[in-house]
């Protein structure tokens, strides 16, 4: 069976306050869930809070980058073991914002990830495609290219520890999510070529949607066979919103009931 996971990308919002109150909030209402893992990423500095807030709860932590190299003179950077100091068990890699804004290609993303899983712990690897990719009929082809880079850097073998998150850049933010069918289409697509290189992982691997998550839309996002939970950005901020998504996420059936 598929893990299925709802998990907040906070970005970069919060403070002390705020974050107590939603941690203590989502904390007491996730205690009965059955198959599905809640996570929050959170901004580094709040790590700290994080884990004490969520510990011993069902509900994961982790960040939102880390750097690929183990340790050195990075200025600013941010080691994968020094996560794992802190309790984090996921990390997102790959984000769109982080390949817009930071100048992120393929490779470092694929490195960072191979950093995330080489600490013991599971990278969620970002992939999507730009509105006008999706206008010129390239969504496919550049979602692929996305993930061969994954594979080759990683192996299909090691890809085995990873959860791959589908975010269409035009869906982030905005309001417009994608219909169920067309995430169905490209996580289809995108288990598709995970199979072609090993069967197993493309029968394995958790393929989560993320672009515009609400409480309104999560069950039928969720509910395609192909779509094993979310990635959830604005929504995530929001308790109430949050936690309905995370029922969602672990009262649809997706592919296994
Ligand atoms: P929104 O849910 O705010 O559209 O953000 C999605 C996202 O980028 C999650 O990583």
């Amino acid at each position: 069976m598929r893990q299925r996971l709802a998990v907040g990308n906070w970005k970069m919002f919060g403070s002390l306050p705020e974050n107590q109150a939603l941690l203590d909030t989502v904390a007491a209402a996730m205690a009965g869930l059955r198959k599905t893992i809640c996570v929050v990423c959170v901004p580094f500095p709040y790590l700290a809070q994080t884990q004490a807030a969520l510990a011993g709860s069902k509900v994961a932590w982790g960040a939102q980058n880390v750097s690929q190299h183990p340790k050195g003179a990075f200025t600013g950077e941010v080691s994968a073991g020094m996560l794992r100091e802190f309790g984090c068990r996921y990390v997102i890699v790959g984000h769109s914002e982080r390949r817009q804004w930071f100048g992120e290609d393929d490779r470092t993303v694929a490195l960072k990830a191979k950093a995330v899983l080489t600490a013991g712990m599971v990278p969620i690897i970002c992939v999507g495609e730009t509105l006008s990719e999706r206008e010129s009929g390239v969504t496919e082809k550049v979602v692929g290219r996305q993930i061969a880079a994954a594979l080759d850097e990683l192996g299909s073998e090691i890809l085995k520890g990873a959860v791959l998150a589908y975010e269409p850049v035009w869906a982030i933010g905005t309001g417009r999510t994608a219909s169920p069918e067309q995430a169905q289409a490209v996580h289809a697509s995108i288990r598709g070529l995970l199979a072609k290189r090993d069967g197993s992982l493309g029968d394995l691997a958790p393929i989560l949607y993320g672009g515009s998550v609400k409480a309104a839309n999560a069950a039928e996002l969720f509910a395609m066979p192909d779509v094993d939970g979310g990635l959830i950005g604005g929504a995530s901020l929001v308790a109430q919103e949050f936690i309905s998504i995370c029922r969602a996420a672990d009262q649809t059936s997706g592919r296994d009931g």
